[in-house]
């Protein structure tokens, strides 16, 4: 019998119209309870090895999505799959590869820090839930090479978070997510609290440790530049949903859907000349909640092209021009997208 051997292909990362509701109180009426569909129906894969960018404004889902994906919130429906199997059924055995496979890095590094550990308790740590895993040469061993290999030294392994700068913190955050050679790090916001010339040395850091070892990272920014930089794949969010999806500089050089051209029309460029851009467009209002979505496309009430049948049907994803989109309109957007077309 010829055994299989996993699929190159196959994403790493699968999920399928995943759901995260939360149950909460009306803010007017505190006894009438609601539901908040923060995560409202997301198809998204992620490559082994590649970097997927995901971006959207404020309140948008993305941590949620992300929170999920490493068991930290309960799907109220869909499915999350990693290497191909399902998280929803893995059994005890399953549960514990998964907690080693999936890691996160978080915003802030100094919340995400227990500021009563010393740094090597904090990486060490990982080995009391998995001792199995403890490295033959020995737990002090590895927690200076993991320290060394984050660029810090492992002199500072006795001191506390709070003795360490933000950048420092956030190393550390770093050396425990790969102290268990993880294959997926969910990486939320991870360089937004720092400076930027900070951010540079940890997007460099970030971008060695997936050459070495190989690693897949879901990458949360606001940031638009540091997406473009970072990323293979890109994934667009607005209100629990995405709406474009597809190779970063396909999507970066001609958005398809009109929150993309938006969001996208705000990015400083270094060099304005070099590249014709189409205008900026300003939305209009603010993002509505997530507690009375609009009806049909949940943008339709800020798009710039909004028609009839935007206010009653909600589009799904189809592929367009090399990348997915979830308009009615996306041929038409893209047009208004063409370098030096006027919006
Ligand atoms: N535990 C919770 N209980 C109730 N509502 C929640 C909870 N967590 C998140 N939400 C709501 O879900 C929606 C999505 O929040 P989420 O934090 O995932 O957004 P985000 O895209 O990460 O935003 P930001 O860019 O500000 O980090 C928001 O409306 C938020 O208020
Ligand atoms: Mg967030």
């Amino acid at each position: 019998m010829i055994a299989s051997s996993p699929d190159p292909l196959a994403p790493l990362l699968a999920l399928d119209n995943l759901r995260v509701s939360f149950a909460i109180r009306s803010p007017i009426l505190r006894r009438i309870k609601m539901q908040v569909d923060a995560v409202a129906g997301v198809d998204l894969a992620v490559a082994p090895g590649k970097t997927m960018g995901v971006v959207g404004e404020s309140g948008c889902g993305k941590s949620t999505m992300a929170r999920a994906i490493v068991g930290l919130e309960r799907p109220t429906g869909g499915s999350i799959r990693f290497a191909g199997e399902a998280i929803e059924d893995a059994d005890a055995n399953a549960r514990r590869r998964l907690a080693r496979d999936i890691q996160m890095i978080f915003q802030d590094p100094f919340a995400s820090l227990n500021p009563r550990k010393t740094v090597a308790q904090i990486i060490g740590e990982v080995w009391d839930v998995h001792p199995d895993l403890t490295p033959e040469h020995g737990r002090e061993r590895e927690i200076i090479r993991l320290m060394e290999r984050v660029g810090l030294s492992p002199e500072m392994a006795s001191r506390f978070p709070h003795q360490f700068s933000g950048g420092q913190r956030q190393r550390i955050g770093i050396a425990r997510a790969i102290a268990l050679r993880p294959r997926l790090i969910v990486c939320d916001e991870p360089v937004s609290a720092l400076d930027v010339s900070v951010q540079a040395q940890t997007l460099n850091l970030l971008a060695e440790l997936q050459q070495e070892f190989g690693l897949a990272y879901l990458f949360i920014a606001h940031d638009l530049s540091v997406v473009r930089h970072i990323s293979d794949e890109l994934a667009v969010m607005y209100l629990g949903r995405i709406v474009e999806t597809g190779p970063v500089e396909t999507i970066y050089q001609q958005p398809a859907h009109p929150y993309s051209i938006a969001l996208l029309s705000a990015i400083p460029v270094p060099r304005p000349w070099a590249e014709e851009r189409p205008p900026r467009i300003v939305l209009e209002g603010d993002v509505p909640t997530p507690l009375a979505p609009p009806s049909g496309c949940r943008f339709h009430t800020r798009c710039f092209m909004a028609r009839d049948v935007c206010r009653s049907e909600s589009p799904s994803l189809r592929p367009v021009a090399g990348r997915n989109v979830a308009c009615h309109f996306a041929e038409e957007a893209l047009t208004r997208s063409a370098p030096g077309a006027d919006a």
